[in-house]
């Protein structure tokens, strides 16, 4: 064994002790540390040709890399939507390092069989029906590409093409309808052969991101029969819109389509009483994308998909070898491997399973019910400060609101902000107009950073 690994494994336990002291001083700082940073990367290091052993590795990450990263695992890191990692998931993510499982496969191991209850407990937690089989991957990018995949097998089901076997080619073009679609959605698009033109965007309600179901009901029509894929989004990025769910799944009585629902983070609304209302009719969709790394709060990387038609998602994602075993016929027992892009994996439930076990439904919907809250305390203020004008009605949690002055004063403010120290906030456009977001979806948040936060911009204003 090389000296440096075999030393290393003799203070094993003392490495980890390092390191777990070196995380507590991290995590106990954050509210210490700038929230953002610019400094860029440190002058570059050759490859180590003995190596310095974990202390070294530890020692030199400390004093070259980890002064430039963000603390965006704190309260006030309001930037895309970003999620922290509650204290069970982490342990949870120590777990999974530690035990080094992979769950493709289920002959050596019960690692995929946690993953499977972690799935059941999710469906459960967002009120989706037993038909709704569901598998972990990296993100939400992966799983709207996952739900697609399978909405193009079903298109090419209803054309008499496998396009698993047959490729796209044999398929021919796929009309893609949606209002307010993440751009995730094009790079799925772009990925499984059917390009990005494919999307056809239809208007949107007068003023808002949701789908007007009017507008879908003529552009569906306007297809003549012909089989097509919906992508319904619960929870644009902007002013987190959602589209009548109820409304477009009725469509589907009249014209053949796949209806995809993009709920990343929108699906946790279903926490909150005063807004689950807004995911009516999700259990009708075809597949379902939520992300775990956002609102869930467990680390990177972490999302989950649904389906209803497992039958077509093991067509497209069949993996067969002989040294990994028979399919088997029970689609509820099918190995992991044959279920999403990804073989060899991490046993990414098990901190997402950590968060559940530990703090349940209710504990998780606390999280949820007060990042809302917070997001309309920050709403209100910002509406109350002058030189600042919200650009949409605070309707979950994002904050779109803009600086008063020319176009730059955005990325003026944002770079300003950044300097500040005390908070991370992305620019967007909305309607045109240069916007700033503001998106709550880290357990640690309390009223005392958004207080923190409107001090900055009070500062700031134009
Ligand atoms: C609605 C929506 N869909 C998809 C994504 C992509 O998520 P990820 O970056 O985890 O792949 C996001 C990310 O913000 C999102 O908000």
């Amino acid at each position: 064994m090389h000296a440096r690994l075999g030393d290393d494994l003799a203070r094993l336990p003392g490495l980890l002790d390092e390191a777990r002291a070196h995380a507590v001083r991290l995590l106990t700082g954050l509210d210490d540390r700038p929230v953002a940073l610019t400094t860029g990367p440190p002058a570059p290091d050759p490859l180590p040709v003995t190596g310095i052993g974990a202390a070294g590795a530890l020692e030199a990450f400390a004093r070259r890399w980890e002064p430039g990263f963000a603390a965006s695992a704190g309260p006030r890191y309001l930037g895309f939507v970003t999620g922290g990692a509650t204290p069970a998931s982490l342990a949870g993510d120590w777990l999974t390092g530690a035990l080094d499982q992979n769950p493709t496969s289920g002959i050596d191991s019960s690692a995929p069989d946690l993953e499977r209850e972690t799935v059941a407990w999710l469906r459960e937690l967002f009120g989706l029906p037993r038909e709704h089989a569901g598998a972990f991957v990296s993100g939400a990018t992966m799983s709207n590409f996952t739900g697609l995949a399978v909405a193009r097998e079903w298109v090419g089901e209803r054309r008499g093409v496998r396009v698993s076997e047959q490729g796209v080619a044999a398929l021919g073009p796929v009309p893609v309808l949606s209002a307010s679609p993440h751009s995730s959605v094009g790079k799925a698009l772009s990925m499984l052969g059917l390009g990005r033109s494919a999307l056809r965007r239809v208007d949107a309600l007068p003023g808002r991101e949701a789908v007007d179901p009017a507008r879908l009901e003529e552009a569906l029509e306007s297809l003549g029969g012909e089989p097509a894929i919906v992508v319904a989004n619960a929870g644009t990025v902007n002013t987190v819109d959602f589209d009548d769910l109820r409304a477009i799944a009725a469509l589907r009585e009249r014209y053949p389509f796949w209806l995809h629902v993009d709920a990343a983070f929108g699906a946790f609304a279903l926490l909150s009483p005063d807004h689950a209302h807004l995911l009516d009719g999700l259990g009708e969709a075809d597949s379902v994308c939520v992300d775990l790394h956002k609102w869930l709060n467990v680390p990177y990387d972490s999302a989950v998909q649904f389906t209803r038609r497992r039958d077509l998602q093991v067509r497209v994602f069949a993996n067969s070898a002989a040294y990994l075993g028979p399919l088997g016929d029970d689609l509820d027992r099918v190995d992991l491997v044959h279920l999403t892009p990804e073989n060899s994996r991490r046993l990414r439930a098990l901190p997402a399973w950590f968060t559940l076990a530990a703090y349940g439904r209710e504990g998780h919907a606390e999280i949820v019910r007060r990042d809302i809250a917070l997001a309309g305390l920050l709403g209100e203020r910002v509406a109350a400060l002058p030189g600042y004008r919200l650009l949409a009605p605070v309707r979950l949690n994002v904050v779109c609101f803009t600086p008063e002055g020319s176009p730059e004063r955005t990325g003026e403010l944002v770079s300003a902000i950044i300097e500040s120290g005390e908070a991370f906030l992305t620019p967007t456009v909305y309607g045109g107009v240069p916007a700033l977001r503001a998106a709550f979806s880290n357990w640690r948040t309390t009223e005392a950073d958004v207080e923190r936060v409107v001090k900055v911009l009070e500062r700031l204003a134009p």
